[in-house]
């Protein structure tokens, strides 16, 4: 099993990447021994996929600190890793992940320069060091647990539809949306799974599908706009994506698309999930009209492969992410539990404070 993103070595070791722009053709590791390469490695999605995301930060500020004097008093780490958390936070602004894990670190380093005024350095370069170890592996457990729970959904013949790429690249461990796939698998379960292609960038034909074949799953690609098609003509059973954010009421970001899907899956009377972890959740935000959705570069959609293939004077818009309403979510899979028909009070109720 490859490792999408993994830690190697002590305090002055590097952050090794699958890098995901080569994929399915080439399978290649990178190394981002310093913050800039994985800044750069985030936002040319060398890795990607909002779980994902929340353990590279957390090893990210690892490397801010990394070429610090391990002698030096706390007030200056503490200054850098501030720095270095700016620059993670303005990579990528979609994903809440990212940011769940940034939090998370510094209530982490501030309590430890409180309660140790006079320690070194290098004690911070551990602790946070140790802090991102945990992060990455709450990460795999969240992920098997999301697909125990989501596995009895998927029976034999069942046939799935899904979009982007939800699964073990998109995260530490097995995925999100594809780790029920996996579990059900391991059951011996036979089912079909639709992948859309998802354009600009196709994560669902360069990620997922290579994924699902890897795993010996029947996995069939097809372009975006095929989906309404074949839900008219009944062979999709359900649809089942990851998330980037999920507002307090259950409105969810993912990738662009995704809204579509939701709407077409209502209109066919077919169950719409989301799988995601507790770390996806932002229950600062009340709805989905407050998350940040990312615009990406217009050379996206202007070039194929370094072929032109929109005209120069053509305006172009490129938001990475859409916002698929809680209503038409008929459940989200996380590893606490299924939270039918979401809402704010359950997902209160099973989230807490995360
Ligand atoms: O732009 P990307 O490839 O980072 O977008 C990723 C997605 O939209 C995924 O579906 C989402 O992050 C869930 S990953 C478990």
């Amino acid at each position: 099993m490859f490792k999408t993103l993994e830690w190697k070595g002590g305090i002055d070791g590097y952050l090794a990447l699958t890098d995901q722009r080569l994929l399915p053709a080439d399978f290649v590791t990178i190394k981002c021994q310093n913050i800039d390469q994985l800044i750069d490695a985030i936002k040319t999605l060398a890795v990607r996929g909002a779980p994902a995301l929340g353990v590279a930060a957390a090893y990210g500020l690892v490397l801010g600190l990394k070429d610090l004097d391990n002698d030096l008093d706390l007030k200056t780490a503490i200054e850098q890793l501030d720095k270095t958390s700016d620059l993670l936070a303005s990579s990528r602004p979609t994903a809440v992940n990212l940011f769940w894990a940034l939090k998370k670190t510094k209530d982490l380093a501030d309590t430890f320069a409180a309660q140790n005024p006079n320690a070194k350095t290098f004690q911070l370069k551990e602790i946070l060091l140790n802090h991102a170890h945990d992060i990455c592996s709450d990460d795999i457990r969240m992920c098997i647990q999301i697909g125990k729970n989501g596995a009895d959904l998927i029976q034999d013949g069942t046939s799935i539809l899904t979009h982007c790429n939800a699964g073990a690249l998109a995260t530490a461990g097995q995925g999100t949306a594809l780790s029920p796939m996996f579990e059900a698998k391991k059951l011996g379960r036979n089912f079909k799974v639709f992948v859309d292609e998802t354009r600009p960038l196709l994560q669902g034909s360069r990620l997922t599908a290579w994924e699902l074949t890897q795993a010996d799953i029947d996995a069939t690609v097809i372009c975006d706009n095929m989906a309404a098609s074949l839900m008219k003509q009944k062979k999709i059973d359900m649809v089942i994506t990851g998330a980037d954010r999920i507002a307090a009421n259950g409105d969810t970001a993912n990738k662009i698309g995704t809204y579509s899907l939701s709407v077409l899956a209502k209109y066919h009377n077919i169950p719409f999930f989301i799988a995601a972890p507790s770390s996806t959740f932002d229950l600062n935000i009340p709805n989905g009209s407050q998350i940040p959705i990312e615009q990406r570069s217009p050379n996206e959609l202007r070039f194929f492969n370094n072929i032109q293939i929109a005209p120069e004077k053509a305006n172009v818009y490129n938001p990475a992410f859409d916002v698929v309403n809680a209503a038409d979510i008929t459940a989200i899979i996380t590893e606490k539990g299924v939270i039918n028909s979401p809402d704010a009070q359950k997902i209160s109720d099973m989230i807490g404070s995360n």
